[in-house]
Parts: C-alpha cells; structure tokens; sequence
C-alpha cells in the first residue's frame, strides 16, 4: 500500500489516497497518516465504504474512545462510540435531537473537562448540495496576532458553556438544552493553548465563550469577538464540501470547526462521528 499526500487548501487541510480503510493497516503506515494529521490539522480519506466497527477500529488507533456522556441524547442507540449528526427523524416520527449539531464555531468537548482530541466524522448520506463543514487554522490565528495582544491574552481564561446552539426548536430544543446544560456545568479553559505534540500555540475559544474567568460579558465581548472575527477570517478557513463515504479527521486541539447547514433541510443529511479523548483541561466555574 502507497499512500499520496494532497494538501486541500494554504491554511489546513490533506486529502490521503491509496489507502482502504477496511484493510489492516501496519504501523508504518500509520504512522505516516499519523504525522500528517500533525502536520495539516484535517485528513480526508475518500471513497471508504467502511462499516461502522471499522469506522470505530480505526479511530482506536488515534486514542481512546468517548462514549458520549456529555450527550446522551445524541448517540447511537447501538453503540456509545458513535454520536449521531443526522436529520433522519427518529423511527417514531419525531426529529433528530442532534440536526442541529456543530451549528457554531467550536471545538469539541471544550465545555467538558476531558476536551476531544480529534474527531472522525464518517458521511452515510447528503443531500442533492451543501451542507458543507469549515474549519479554521488557530495556530495560524495565534501566530498572526501582534505582541501586544498576545501578551494581553497569555494568561486569560475563557469560559466555555454547553447547551448554545444558535438555534433551538420549541419541539425539543429546550428539554435537550437543559439536559446538557445540567451534565455539563460551565468549564474555564486557557485562552492560549499548547498542542501536546506539535509544541505550538494555538487559539482557544470559539462561540461557546461570552466572557473570561474573573470579567464580565460587557467586559469579555469586545475582546472575544475580535478574536473569533479573527480566527476565522477567510485565509485561516478550508472549506469542506462532503461527498457520501468521505471520512474525515480533524484536530481540535489547533482547529475550531462549523457545519454550514446551507442544505435544504427537507433533505437528509445524515453522518456519524467518534471522538477521540483529549488530555484533562479546564475547571469547573460557577455559572452566571
Ligand atoms: C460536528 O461538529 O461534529 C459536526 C460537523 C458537521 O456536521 O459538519
């Protein structure tokens, strides 16, 4: 097996060919698509037909598993591992709790204290166009901020809340919302963080945060706002456009991420994600 290396955009972003994700894969060659998900923050492995427990045994190479606590109503009835991203109806009839899922920049988990390492999100089914992803570069961010402000933030914290989807459905938003929001209270994490492989700094916030430990929001937003403007300007974004069986890795510990939702929604957009564990981050605050 001889994998290639494509590179999908300046700021982030590899294809990799020649690889059958069904195929047992040796650790040389592992370690080859190892040290490119190092190096371009997302992978993208096309045209893999792979069943579930493949998806799931695959991922394993990465770290240990989440099983999805911090959203219970999201995972796959059969298997924790999995976390549903669907707008499938549930078999009664009613809608899927998680069609709204990723609606905002963020990084998973970063409202827990055990935030992802990276995430592999695997397309079943699209529809007829978009429902695109974006994922932006916060290493790139980080480096591109003068001194001056990277000294203002150095030592900042920012306090990441579960339960913000933009939007939230009368049906189910609001059970859903308070379900997660009693699991999972709000988390401070720094606001300049080190990748525990690469060495580097990267950005941490995203709009999960609306303040800093220790201010105020009135405080907080002018300072949270220019940092996501600035994280997510065009130059830092690769925009995915998904085709059905695309499986795709990405580091959230140096990217934050979005679905578009720019589909029709009578369509059925339907993936599934495992999330790889992270390394313990983050403390508890009081909520307000
Ligand atoms: C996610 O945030 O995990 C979902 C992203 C997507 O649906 O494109």
């Amino acid at each position: 097996m001889t994998i290639a290396i494509r590179r999908l955009s300046n700021a982030l972003g590899a294809e990799i060919t020649g690889i059958d994700l069904s195929q047992p894969m040796s650790e040389s060659i592992f370690g080859n698509i190892h040290n490119a998900f190092l190096q371009y923050g997302v992978l993208l492995f096309r045209d893999q037909n792979i069943t579930r427990e493949q998806h799931i045994d695959f991922s394993r190479r990465f770290g240990e598993l989440d099983d999805h606590t911090s959203l219970p109503l999201d995972r796959h009835p059969d298997y924790p591992e999995l976390l549903m991203v669907t707008n499938r109806p549930n078999a009664d009839g009613t809608p899927s709790e998680s069609r709204y899922t990723g609606r905002s920049w963020h990084t998973d988990f970063s409202y827990t204290t055990h935030p992802a390492l990276g995430s592999l999100l695997r397309c079943w089914q699209l529809p007829e166009v978009g429902g695109d992803t974006l994922f932006a570069n916060m290493t790139l961010a980080y480096d591109s901020l003068s001194d001056g402000m990277k000294k203002l933030i150095a030592d900042l914290h920012g306090i990441h809340l579960s339960g913000t989807r933009k939007i939230n459905v009368a049906d189910a938003g609001s059970a859903r919302r308070e379900e997660v929001m009693k699991i999972n209270p709000p988390i401070a994490q720094p606001v300049v963080r080190v990748h525990p492989e690469t060495g580097r700094k990267a950005l941490y916030l995203g709009e999960k945060v609306r303040r800093f430990d220790g201010m105020t929001e009135e405080e907080s937003k002018p300072l949270i706002d220019f940092l996501n403007r600035h994280a997510t300007r065009p130059e830092f974004v690769y925009r995915h456009q998904w085709r059905e069986n695309d499986l795709l890795i990405w580091d959230n510990r140096c990217l934050l991420h979005q679905a578009l939702g720019d589909f029709d929604e009578t369509q059925i957009r339907h993936l599934e994600r495992t999330t790889v564990k992270g390394s313990p981050s983050g403390y508890v605050v009081a909520a307000g």
